[in-house]
């Protein structure tokens, strides 16, 4: 589904976040705490714009890797210029519930709005974990949804009804029905907590944004 959305994929996350999407990656990118020369992976990366961010963090002495196992997605991510300033990522195939990657090689973890697409979502965070160094973060940022009106009746309205429109316009209406349906079988952010925290993180702890309707978690593996 993603490769055949994803010429689509920038263009309908601005459209349906207005322009919000980036803000919200830059705070995810905050919770990762990385400093100069660090190393960081992106799982789930897409188009890689989660990814370009934290190569902006680390700088050129870093390391950053974006994985996906869409190659469409990859392809948009390679032609992506880096920012002056930044590591060059690495984008390159990889199954997040099987990471091609040593324990303990990453100082963060990243995955922006891709848990929720997982197959196994324990096993793909257990994952994440396993290659963090003892003492490395994990950020997971997703979408959540709203407990209260009146975001939840607006939530309801944008994701049920206008979303699934915009897809059918930009070409691909069962990939967009799919992403509301995928929000709601997600587990609570209380929920993810507790996988979280299954997997063995520590200080684990998530910000609600945009009204409810995006949650940033965070946590470290012990040292
Ligand atoms: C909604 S997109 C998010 C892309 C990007 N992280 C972003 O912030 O825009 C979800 C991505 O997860 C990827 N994905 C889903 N399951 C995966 C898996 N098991 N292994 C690797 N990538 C996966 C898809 O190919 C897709 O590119």
């Amino acid at each position: 589904m993603f490769d055949r959305i994803a010429g689509v994929y920038d263009v309908m996350n601005s459209a349906m976040t207005a322009g919000m999407h980036h803000r919200w990656r830059a705070r995810a990118v905050d919770r990762a705490e990385l400093g100069p020369g660090d190393a960081a992976l992106d799982v789930c990366c897409g188009t890689g714009d989660l990814t370009l961010e934290l190569a902006r963090r680390v700088g050129p002495g870093g390391r950053v890797v974006g994985s996906d196992f869409a190659e469409r997605m990859l392809d948009l991510a390679r032609e992506k210029q880096v920012p002056a300033g930044a590591a060059k990522p690495i984008f390159e195939w990889a199954d997040a519930l099987e990471l091609p990657y040593d324990d303990g090689g990453f100082d963060a973890v990243t995955v922006g709005f891709g848990v929720r697409n997982l197959a196994d979502l324990d096993r793909g965070i257990r994952e994440m974990t396993r290659v963090l160094k003892p003492g490395g973060r994990l950020v997971v940022l997703e979408i959540t949804q709203p407990a209260r009106p009146p975001l939840s009746t607006f939530f309801s309205i944008w994701f049920d009804r206008l979303v699934p429109l915009i897809g059918r316009a930009a070409g691909d209406s069962a990939a967009y029905s799919y992403l509301p349906e995928s929000v709601k079988r997600f587990p609570s952010p209380q929920g993810l907590g507790e996988i979280m925290d299954g997997a063995g993180l520590q200080g684990i702890r998530w910000t609600i944004l945009a009204g409810g309707i995006i949650a940033i978690h965070s946590g470290r593996k012990p040292e």
